[in-house]
């Protein structure tokens, strides 16, 4: 060997060092050991067991089936929620996304690879329908981790991807031409209070019943664990509603929207990714599980940290309490899952082999954001 670097040996020597001397012996540990055999399962947010885009199977028993007939369960699971992203009834994920203030379809995903201990994302990226395929292509073909803007829409058309120029539907279009209606004018020249009435406009879309609150922040977050408890998962969505253009949430960031850890389980979300991205609660749940905690605790103590972490007036409802809505979905070693959610009243969705269904989330606080 000479004694010169490639950038990649560099980078795994530099890693190495990171793991053998920099992080805390904590962050090394495996525990979470699971012994003996796996039960298949699937989980994903209500919407994977909702759409169908006309085919017979929803998302997690897409992915449930691909899994059983021994497929990737990466493979699998992005599988399912392709279903969604195409789907133009989903107004909150993919293709008919609801778009950013500029009535442009935005989509973020990512997507983690538990056994081959790889992952990949796209943020902000505009004209593919599928933006968890462009985040598995991320994770296959380079060794990066987040493609964003145009360079993410580069890669993918120069992988093949089909680019189209808008993805909105009908729907999606039309709810965008009402939420202009309702912004009050003399905000649109200023960016930050034209972004402050804008989330007001929309807060009155999903309260006249225009928006349903799940696709206000939207998403999708899918995750399956095999016979040989091999993890994957991904997370995919057109963001925040009328969102500035190129603002991006949690869902395509490692940690974030999701998280997955071969050893120890898998959690993902959907709602507000500003409280999940301020608080890398998915990476913490993981670790939750890692130390022991039923997927419902772990979950439990995510939302926990975030309630304590919500202190701006802004963020509080008269109760003093989260004014939003935030849910997470946790699968761990042993096939055990929950869907837990700030507060009551949302499914989340499960296939195994009894079949596809919706089950209720736990909530940690009692009533509804608003008060
Ligand atoms: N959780 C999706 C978003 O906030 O963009």
């Amino acid at each position: 060997m000479t004694g010169k670097l490639s950038r990649r040996g560099f980078m795994q020597v530099g890693a190495g060092l990171a793991a053998s001397s920099l992080l805390p012996a904590a962050a090394a540990q495996t525990p979470a050991v699971h012994t003996g055999a796996v039960k298949p399962v699937v989980i994903a947010s209500g919407n994977g067991q909702q759409y169908r885009n006309g085919g017979k199977l929803t998302c997690v028993e897409t992915a449930f089936e691909q899994i059983a007939a021994g497929k990737d369960v990466l493979d699998a699971v992005i599988a399912g929620v392709n279903i969604v992203e195409l789907d133009p009834e989903d107004t909150s994920v993919g293709y008919g996304g609801l778009p950013n203030a500029d009535g442009v379809v935005q989509l973020d995903s990512c997507c983690m690879h538990g056994p081959l201990r790889r992952a990949g994302g796209v943020a902000a990226l505009e004209g593919v329908r599928t933006p968890s395929k462009v985040a598995r292509a991320v994770m296959n073909e380079t060794d990066h981790h987040l493609l964003v803007g145009a360079g993410a829409q580069t890669f993918a058309r120069q992988l093949g991807f089909e680019i189209e120029d808008d993805l909105n539907t009908e729907t999606s279009r039309k709810l965008w031409l009402e939420w202009m209606r309702r912004v009050d004018p003399k905000h649109f020249l200023d960016p930050a209070s034209r972004a402050q009435a804008g989330f007001r406009a929309g807060q009155s879309m999903v309260r006249d019943g225009l928006i349903d609150p799940e696709h206000f922040y939207g998403t999708i977050n899918c995750s399956g664990i095999n016979a040989k408890a091999d993890i994957c998962g991904v997370t995919t969505t057109s963001g925040l509603a009328w969102k500035i253009p190129g603002r991006v949430g949690d869902s395509p960031i490692l940690g974030a929207g999701l998280y997955v850890d071969n050893s120890v389980g898998a959690a993902g979300s959907t709602g507000r990714g500003e409280a999940n991205l301020y608080n890398l609660t998915s990476y913490l749940i993981v670790e939750n599980l890692r130390r022991g905690l039923h997927p419902k605790d772990a979950a439990m103590e995510g939302l926990k940290r975030i309630q304590s972490n919500t202190v701006e007036k802004r963020l509080l409802n008269s109760r003093g309490l989260p004014n939003f809505g935030i849910s997470f979905y946790v699968l761990d070693k042993q096939g055990r899952h929950a869907g837990v959610a700030m507060y009551p009243g949302g499914k989340y969705a499960v296939c195994d082999a009894n079949g596809g269904r919706q089950v209720a989330m736990d909530a940690l606080l009692e009533g509804s954001p608003e008060g």
